[in-house]
């Protein structure tokens, strides 16, 4: 398949999991990926992984909460003669933190990275998916509807992604698509720090009973962005092995 042949495709967090399968995926598809992050080396490897792949690819380092920087990354596309067609904006921050331990910098740096960066990735943007009517895929999270212990400013970031999303998708409709994934548990490097024995609990808890890939996520996002999905909008989509509906009672 080659969905994305003359496409240019700004992916954030790209330097790693998730967002690096996105960048690959869509690259494999015939996209130009730019890809986003602060983790330079990172990025620039994955980067030249692709390139060596055959695919077309740059980094630029870009911390998604500044303003500035989605300013100079747009300057970098124009540089380039490109219009971006693709929006993943998919990178962020979290520290393991209940109510009463999380402090006021905490609960900004994650609303910040989370949740703002879509509000300035989609403004930054917008001009470039209007004119290829395009399409922004966010990465929200199964904690927008479920809560978990220690995810307070993370889960509120990811429920307002949601929101966000929809926000646009009616404002420009006719133009663009903006939509979210919400991954359930995805074994990437944040589950680096997970042991053994509740990575088992946590795949136990999917109806699929494994935890999920990268590339999973990544064929959610290749979708969304791609004309398959011409008629969606504003949506969310779920990937998360049935964590969500698998309910146990005893
Ligand atoms: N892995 C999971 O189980 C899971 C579950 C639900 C949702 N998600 C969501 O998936 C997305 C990707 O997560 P992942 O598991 O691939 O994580 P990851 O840690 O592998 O990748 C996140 C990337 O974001 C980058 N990043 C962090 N702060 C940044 C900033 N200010 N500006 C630019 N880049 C920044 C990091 O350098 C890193 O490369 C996130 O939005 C996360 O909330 C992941």
């Amino acid at each position: 398949m080659q969905r994305f042949t003359d496409t240019t495709a700004v992916v954030t967090g790209a330097a790693s999991g998730i967002g690096a399968a996105s960048a690959r995926r869509l690259a494999s598809e015939g996209a130009t990926v730019i890809l986003a992050d602060i983790a330079d080396a990172a990025g620039e490897k994955v980067a030249e992984d692709i390139r060596q792949a055959g695919g077309s690819a740059l980094y630029v380092r870009c911390d998604v909460s500044s303003e500035e920087d989605w300013h100079r990354l747009h300057e970098r596309t124009r540089a380039l003669l490109c219009r971006v067609g693709v929006v993943h904006s998919n990178a962020f921050a979290h520290r393991d933190a209940a109510v009463h331990d999380l402090d006021g910098a905490g609960w900004d740096r994650e609303l910040a990275v989370n949740l703002k960066a879509l509000f300035l990735g989609a403004r930054t943007f917008l001009g470039d998916l209007r004119e290829t009517r395009g399409a922004f895929i966010a990465t929200s999270s199964v904690h927008a509807h479920f809560g978990l212990p220690g995810y307070p400013a993370y889960a509120a970031s990811k429920g307002g992604a949601c929101a966000l999303v929809r926000q646009p998708a009616v404002e420009y409709g006719p133009n663009v698509r903006f939509n979210s994934v919400l991954p359930g548990p995805i074994l990437t490097e944040v589950w680096d720090a997970v042991a053994e024995e509740d990575r088992r609990l946590s795949a136990d808890a999917t109806a699929l009973g494994r935890l999920g890939a990268a590339d999973e996520v990544a064929s959610a996002v290749a979708f969304l962005a791609s004309e398959d999905a011409a008629y969606i909008t504003g949506a969310e989509l779920v990937v998360d092995g049935g964590w969500s509906v698998k309910k146990e009672s005893k």
